[in-house]
């Protein structure tokens, strides 16, 4: 069994809601947090159209995330491109909330 380290991420009142943020984990891993009003999503700050930041991106209907390049969609609870001109999943991650603060977990790759 692999176990895969949780890595604090933010702390939840630094998350504005439906408000993409870009945050560097311990790691080194950039990841776009999403906080709604039921829980926190992370995703990688990655485009797969054209590796830009998804985090200058808006979140123009519940759960989706749209990147401000090119207007590719994602559904950020499951990394599914709902509109192109991407064509790849986005990587997600798991997410925890412990208290106030934000942990980010295992990666996973579409
Ligand atoms: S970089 Fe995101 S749609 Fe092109």
């Amino acid at each position: 069994m692999t176990v895969v380290q949780l890595q604090r991420a933010a702390r939840l009142a630094e998350l504005e809601m439906d408000l993409p943020t870009a945050v560097t984990l311990p790691d080194g891993q950039r990841v776009c947090l999403v906080r709604d009003a039921e829980r926190v999503y992370a995703v990688a700050d990655r485009c797969p159209h054209r590796d830009f930041a998804l985090s200058g991106g808006d979140i123009v209907a519940p759960c989706i995330l749209e990147c401000p390049w090119h207007g590719a969609r994602f559904d950020i609870r499951t990394g599914r491109v709902v509109e192109g001109p991407a064509t790849d999943d986005l990587t997600t991650y798991t997410v925890r909330v412990v208290g106030e603060e934000v942990f980010v977990g295992a990666r996973r790759v579409p």
